[in-house]
């Protein structure tokens, strides 16, 4: 088993296959940076469909147990499903994280080529709010529609949503209510400050103990055990036994401890945590002609010299430390 510099094993590893995105999530891709003048990855600057196998397939032999795939959007990169049939074989748990907004066509295709299960990210039920939010003027019922043509084709769907104070805080016992009915694990996430341009300010995060609370007050919760070391939510069950929803405070309670993820972006850059900077660039390497034994000896030193805790050591003096896009490293 591989360790870092803090004994944390590599464990999961997120696969962005694009930065790009139909949608302009205002705390992710705001419009306002992400307009027609910004500058995406060229086609051949992304890792082809064989060189992501390759990565993935050396982080396997390292110990990662999951592989999800993220972007950008990753629907939208061209015939996703053929990744997903080439990873399948490699025996980890396969998932991926979408706006849901392609997933209706999708579905299908994606739970034949061997997904294992669909991450759904969705703010709010309230449309006017949803449609402020991915400031693209989608709707949330082809969301729902997409979360249940994944459900149809029996994957299992989780719904994550990103509150953020005096936006979208005032639907969430709503969210816990409906999708505690359809039987889908929601998660609610503290907004981040991830990357530069969001303009996050500690005043928009809700805190996950007030998230709680405030949902408890309806719909009574306590709490349950974690699945895993590492599981980054913070799971709790309705006492009525009617399931359980979880929360991510990646900022009030920074989890890093236990943080066994590595990340490469759509151009083959590997990062060892969110806030990394610059990142690691295995495209080079692959490209230079490494072979599988090569490119699993590079992926093992990077982790290996691994000692990234940023959220545990998030200060005054970090905050303005320039950070990578929420959409190029892959959520
Ligand atoms: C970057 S997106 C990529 C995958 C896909 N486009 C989606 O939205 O599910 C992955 C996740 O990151 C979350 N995210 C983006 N910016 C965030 C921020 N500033 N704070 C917390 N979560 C964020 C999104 O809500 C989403 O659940
Ligand atoms: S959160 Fe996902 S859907 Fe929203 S802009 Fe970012 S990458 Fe796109």
């Amino acid at each position: 088993m591989t360790l870092d510099r803090l004994g944390r094993p590599l464990r999961d590893l997120r696969i962005s296959v694009t930065d790009r995105c139909n949608f302009r999530c205002v705390y992710c891709m705001p419009k306002s940076v992400f307009g027609a003048d910004y500058r995406f990855l060229d086609r051949k600057e992304l890792l082809t469909f064989e060189e992501i196998e390759r990565v993935a397939r050396a982080a396997v032999a390292l110990g990662v147990e999951k592989l999800r795939l993220t972007g950008g959007e990753p629907l939208v990169r061209r015939d996703v499903e053929r990744l997903i049939a080439m990873l399948a074989p490699l025996g980890a748990e396969l998932t991926l994280t979408t706006n849901a907004s392609l997933l209706a066509a999708k579905a299908q295709a994606l739970a034949a080529a061997g997904l294992h299960r669909v991450t759904v990210s969705l703010d709010s039920l309230d449309d006017a709010t949803f449609r402020m939010m991915n400031d693209v003027d989608f709707s949330v019922s082809r969301v729902l529609d997409g979360i249940e043509a994944a459900a149809d084709e029996g994957l299992p769907v989780k719904v994550n949503a990103v509150v953020k104070r005096g936006l979208n805080d005032d639907g969430i016992v709503e969210m816990a209510r409906y999708f505690r009915d359809k039987g889908h694990t929601l998660r609610f996430i503290e907004y981040m400050d991830v990357g530069a341009t969001n303009g996050w300010r500690l005043d928009d995060v809700v805190p996950a103990g007030e998230l709680i609370e405030r949902i408890s007050a309806e719909l009574p919760l306590e709490p349950a055990e974690a699945n895993y070391r590492g599981e980054v939510a913070q799971r709790w069950r309705y006492t009525d036994g009617s399931g359980e929803i979880g929360v991510i405070a990646s900022v009030t309670q920074p989890f890093c401890g236990d943080c066994t993820r590595a990340r490469i972006s759509a151009e083959g850059r590997l990062y060892t945590c969110l806030f990394g900077l610059r990142g690691h660039d295995l495209r080079a390497t692959i490209r230079a002609g490494a072979t599988d034994a090569e490119l699993q000896e590079a992926l093992a030193a990077i982790w290996g010299k691994r000692t990234d805790r940023y959220s545990e050591l998030r200060s005054e003096a970090t905050v303005n430390l320039p950070k990578v896009e929420m959409s190029y490293i892959g959520g």
